[in-house]
């Protein structure tokens, strides 16, 4: 048995082989791009620390989204820098919000993509943290109850996911209460339900002018070290009406995506998070690496893991690969 019999190696002679028996596929289908709103007109202005992301204005990231619809893109994930922050992150719900504008914009200017918002405080409060803040703690009701504020004032905007990253306890079930009440049955919900508190934030933090003035959010975010408590996470999500959960960061946690695609049956998300990116990019930079194979086996590995989709700022470029593959 075995040798000579069996070579594995006869299934890899040719990329045409390859192809035939290849067990994961990565389609343009599975990809969400985050964009970055500010305030301003015209506004496309590279982000210093995330390489090829922008920030744009409400009334330009309807001409990139038009471009990433038009690419097969399936969806984008967008996250709002306000013009000013405040104790509570009352610009979170305001309905001339940037968020709020761009998801108007885009909604005129494309019916090709599905509009996803991030509904989280962390960019919006003075603290820099994701919940608002009463005698130096977190008041996680508190939060739960504006939280639906954000995911309802985004629902009224033309959102088709709202998608809540804050990890406060009980916020999903606010979330959904919120929207039927309201008459938003079909606004499904992403849920942040398994977000670890991560050092892979970094570049973001930066972009989005999000980062806590005290302290970490290790209160709320999950501890890296914990697996059970993500299944505990996701399932208690589900319960209160997540149509979607995600897993959050990507490369670090590729066996909480594979336990949670094994576990529940509905769809899972992955963020390929800004550290991750840039990781990647600057290795690539500085000649280490080839970044598109790079980037392509980093992208395989995350659905290999299970993930249903892939919240990644490799999107247009993995896009772009993909099509000149199948041409
Ligand atoms: C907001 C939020 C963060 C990210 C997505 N939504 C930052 C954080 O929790 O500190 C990170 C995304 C990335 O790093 O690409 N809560």
């Amino acid at each position: 048995m075995g040798f000579p019999k069996i070579r594995m190696r006869r299934l890899r002679s040719s990329e045409t082989m390859r192809r035939l028996v290849r067990e994961t596929s990565l389609s343009v289908d599975d990809l969400v791009y985050p964009l970055f709103i500010r305030e301003g007109e015209g506004l496309k202005k590279p982000i210093k620390s995330m390489a090829d992301c922008f920030h744009f204005s409400p009334d330009s990231v309807a001409t990139e989204a038009a471009q990433v619809a038009a690419m097969g893109i399936p969806a984008v994930l967008l996250f709002g820098l306000p013009s000013k922050k405040d104790e509570i992150g009352s610009e979170a719900w305001a309905e001339d919000g940037v968020v709020q504008r761009a998801i108007k914009e885009i909604k005129k200017a494309t019916t090709q993509l599905l509009v996803i918002t991030d509904i989280c405080l962390c960019a919006y409060t003075e603290s820099g943290h994701c919940g608002i803040i009463k005698d130096g703690k977190i008041d996680n009701d508190a939060t739960c109850e504006l939280l639906a504020k954000v995911a309802l004032s985004h629902a009224q905007a033309g959102a088709d996911i709202v998608a809540p990253s804050d990890m406060m306890d009980g916020r999903v079930r606010y979330i959904r209460e919120a929207l039927e009440e309201n008459g938003f049955h079909e606004t499904a919900i992403m849920s942040y339900a398994a977000k670890y508190a991560s050092a892979f934030y970094g570049p973001f933090r930066d972009a989005a002018e999000s980062a806590p003035a005290f302290g970490d959010r290790k209160t709320y975010q999950m501890d890296p070290a914990n697996s059970k408590q993500a299944m505990a996470e996701i399932a208690l999500d589900i319960e209160e009406g997540a149509d979607i959960v995600m897993v959050k960061p990507a490369l670090c946690f590729l066996d909480i995506i594979h336990r949670a695609k094994q576990r529940f049956d509905c769809p899972v998300a992955a963020y390929n998070v800004s550290g991750e990116y840039m990781m990647l990019n600057t290795a690539a930079r500085a000649g280490l690496l080839d970044k598109d194979s790079a980037m392509m086996e980093m992208l395989h590995s995350i659905k290999r893991a299970g993930a249903d989709i892939i919240i990644t700022y490799f999107a247009r470029a993995a896009a772009k690969l993909l099509q000149q593959k199948s041409r």
